[in-house]
């Protein structure tokens, strides 16, 4: 089955079957006011904060044909009564003539016929206004002239989301909505729990002013509620009551009148959702929208960001599916990635469980940094802000209070840090440096997380400094060994093993970090060195490093491949030895990109990789599954063999292994991994696999499970991040350096070449790559704007113009 295609030339994917296999959504807006939009019009909208300053109720766990958040509901007059239903399909689950729902960069358009009667509507929040906006046309398809009526809903939540399912007594006594009548007719559904009357209400309003309204959900589906969003009885009688809402279950319903649209006459109106501090914020704000002009550059500006952010890198390659992916759905994952961290999406459900997480947002950052590289460079920054003096991280933080928690470490007796939180920023900052150039950075000065009593930091030092702390601690957070302790997890946060287990990915982790270090201290030191800094380290991290992979070689190596932990007696996790658990992933990609692998075991682990945890689906986590519950292993076993960490397909640590096939220059198989996780080439067998083909899941079930390539977890996941680096950086080698742009390809041998438009340190560079002896990796001849250049860093120019770039291949 196929629910839809892709549109290349508008960068859309369109939904033409709104019955997918589960509820596939787009984000709208950002997590300072946005949501996400399903392809049934149910929206999820909050601001600044999903549990806590949540807008709409939309509940995730209820089917899919039930009313999530909002719609709108169509009234057409006929001989025979009302006929009502939504131009959505929910909730009334009318036959379409035709329906489509178009995902695209910030926005969805729904455009359906139902009875003659055509509907499209836009939904997108404009970049510089937090104002939701649905622009909505109705036109008569009918052939004969029609009186209609329109009525939006939106169904409030309480802003604590969590207390909404909580309490039942109080949720409702606190609820209240007021209908305002501005002195130039317009009206204002003003919605607010009475807590927040005085500084924060929810106004919905629409470009003409409603005939009548409601905002009692009883009233508005009738008989006690025994009227249903299928039907709701209130539909039954010409006008909404015009109940203002003193409390119970709120919601805001409007009502338009389009009388007598003769054939193929268009009405078009804008509703409109914002939260504001006062009524008289809002006014402005809302007046602005009620223009169609205005709605119409606010959604050309939308459209220009993303133009202008997509610039960053565009590619023709000869496979259109990575092509989409690296010039259109991956950029955007990578965006939403970083903006929503793990807040919302319809599995991390933004109740409040998690903030921001460490881990997850440095990888995060290394996504977006080909397009938005400052905005990059903020979330470091707020990173920076929770890292501990002695160079640990706190796991996880708010990032309106900026209050970090240390995540479940230090549970039931478990050790209480994190093995590898605090190595990936090292990672994050040398990326935005290879990116940007803008070395200054590194003597800015923030301050750790460790606070006075008046809540002022005990300690500032420069990100140099931060980073230096980063390896300081895991050098001197060993155990037997001499390997890095994993307390309470490294980054497979399921894997929970008891006091002095040691860890082989964060040792891994750690080697990458020093090289990065160490390049870059040796950089700095050829430069004109700040002398603030000490860059004088690069002997020391050179030391560190090679008496960390003497001990991985001598202890971790298990003969086909390296294993993945020692538990806390010293037996190995990820090794022949072991009936469950035998062999993981990241045991193998990692001691690769860390450089600790002899290139003979280098290849011999990846060749286990290959034979014992590929599968056509994308590589697995690990096998054999865990059968049965380990309290010493902890949460990997809590779920059946072959799902997530589990075994499962677990696909964030997937393109590790493609940079690491690239390392050893196998571009054959570097894409042959590529391409089977690619979403967009599932597109035409989606029903195994469920989840939307426009982004990358975090998980697909493994082949021990029963459902094999079932997907799950879309969209916030690191495997964009990851997906998009060993996309553009490894396979196609578009490869940001501290020096310049590298240009080392590892592709597929059968390629005749490819071309790469690249914006890097303020000139563009247009660059061709040519294959002629089919070759999977190495560059014998560059030449940039007609001249032979040595070496494959390109020239760094910086005068906002166009390079033309020959590489060939050899
Ligand atoms: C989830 C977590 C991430 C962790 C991964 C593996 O994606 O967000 O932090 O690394 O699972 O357990």
């Amino acid at each position: 089955m196929k629910y839809g295609y892709f549109d290349d030339d508008n960068w859309e994917y369109v939904v033409t079957d709104p019955r997918t296999p589960v509820t596939w959504i787009n984000y709208i807006g950002t997590l300072k006011f946005g949501g996400f939009v399903n392809q049934t019009g149910g929206m999820l909208l909050c601001k600044g904060d999903p549990a806590k300053n949540r807008i709409t109720k939309y509940i995730p766990q209820l089917p899919a044909s039930d009313l999530k958040g909002s719609t709108l509901y169509l009234r057409l007059h006929t001989e025979d009564g009302y006929k009502i239903f939504s131009p959505f399909v929910v909730p009334t689950l009318d036959e379409y003539e035709s329906y489509e729902c178009r995902v695209g960069l910030g926005y969805t358009k729904i455009v359906s016929r139902f009875y003659g009667v055509e509907t499209a509507v836009t939904f997108f929040i404009p970049t510089d206004d937090q104002i939701a906006i649905q622009d909505i046309t109705i036109t008569n398809k009918t052939g004969k002239d029609i009186t209609l009526d329109a009525i939006p809903v939106v169904e409030y939540t309480h802003p604590d989301a969590l207390k909404q399912f909580t309490n039942a007594d109080w949720i409702p006594q606190t609820m209240t909505s007021e209908m305002i009548i501005e002195e130039n007719g317009n009206r204002l559904l003003v919605q607010y729990p009475f807590m927040t009357r005085d500084f924060k209400l929810n106004i919905l309003s629409s470009s003409e002013p409603a005939f009548s309204f409601e905002t009692d959900r009883r009233q508005f589906l009738g008989r006690n509620e025994f009227g249903t969003w299928v039907a709701p009885l209130a539909l039954q009688e010409p006008e909404l009551s015009n109940t203002e809402a003193i409390r119970g279950d709120n919601i805001g319903a409007l009502m338009f009148h389009l009388d007598n649209l003769a054939p193929d006459v268009s009405h078009r109106f804008q509703v409109l959702l914002g939260q504001y501090d006062s009524v008289e914020t809002a006014k402005p704000i809302i007046a602005k929208y009620r223009q169609s002009e205005v709605v119409d550059a606010a959604l050309a500006d939308h459209a220009a960001f993303w133009q202008d952010f997509l610039t960053g890198m565009q590619v023709e390659t000869p496979d259109v599916n990575m092509n989409r992916m690296l010039n259109v759905y991956n950029p955007r994952q990578t965006y939403i990635t970083k903006n929503w961290s793990r807040y919302l999406s319809l599995y991390q459900l933004g109740l409040g469980a998690r903030g921001i997480g460490f881990r997850d947002s440095s990888q995060d950052v290394m996504g977006v940094l080909t397009f938005a590289p400052e905005e990059g460079l903020e979330l470091i920054r707020q990173l920076l802000h929770t890292q501990l003096q002695n160079g640990s991280a706190m796991h996880q933080f708010n990032p309106l209070s900026m209050v970090a928690t240390n995540g479940e470490a230090g549970e039931d007796d478990r050790p209480d840090f994190y093995s590898d939180d605090h190595l990936w920023i090292v990672l994050a900052v040398a990326a935005y440096l290879k990116e940007t150039g803008n070395f200054d950075v590194l003597v800015e000065e923030i301050p750790f997380y460790e606070k006075d009593k008046e809540g002022q930091p005990l300690e500032s030092d420069t990100i140099w400094e931060h980073l230096c702390r980063a390896l300081e601690f895991t050098n001197k957070t060993v155990g037997v060994h001499g390997l890095p302790l994993a307390g309470f997890a490294d980054w497979n946060d399921t894997v929970n093993l008891l006091k002095g287990a040691e860890s082989l990915m964060t040792a891994n982790l750690y080697g990458k970090a020093l090289l990065e270090m160490i390049e870059l201290a040796e950089y700095l030191g050829k430069m004109a060195p700040s002398t603030k800094l000490n860059t004088d380290v690069s002997t020391k991290f050179s030391d560190y490093h090679a008496t960390m992979k003497a001990h991985v070689n001598e202890h971790a190596w298990d003969g086909n491949w390296y294993v993945r932990y020692f538990d806390y007696d010293g037996t190995p996790v990820g090794s022949e030895q072991n009936e469950e658990g035998k062999i993981f992933t990241n045991g193998q990609s990692w001691p690769v990109i860390s450089g600790f692998a002899t290139p003979d075991r280098a290849q011999i682990a990846l060749d286990s990789v290959y034979n014992l945890l590929n599968t056509a689906n994308g590589i697995k986590l690990s096998t054999p599954g865990y059968d049965g519950y380990d309290a010493d292993k902890g949460g990997v076993t809590t779920y059946r063999p072959g799902a997530k960490e589990n075994g499962g397909i677990f696909l964030h640590a997937n393109p590790w292994v493609m940079i690491a096939e690239t390392l050893m220059g196998n571009g054959n198989r570097a894409y042959e991994y590529y391409n089977q996780l690619n979403p967009a080439a599932k597109n035409d067998h989606i029903d195994e696999y469920e989840c939307e083909p426009y982004v990358y899941p975090q998980n697909i079930l493994g082949d021990e499970h029963p459902q094999f390539g079932l997907a799950r977890n879309s969209w916030l996941t690191g495997t964009a991040s990851w997906m998009y680096q060993a996309g553009s950086q490894y396979i196609l080698g578009i490869q940001p350096t501290f020096a310049g742009l590298r240009i080392a390809p590892c592709i597929p041998a059968e390629w005749d070449g490819f071309k790469v438009s690249r914006k890097y340190r303020g000139s563009r560079y247009n660059i061709e790559i040519k294959n002629p002896d089919h070759v999977c990796q190495g560059v014998k001849a560059v030449v940039v704007d007609g001249k032979a250049v040595p070496g494959n860093v390109l020239p760094l120019f910086d005068d906002s113009e166009v390079h033309e770039v020959v590489v060939t291949m050899g």
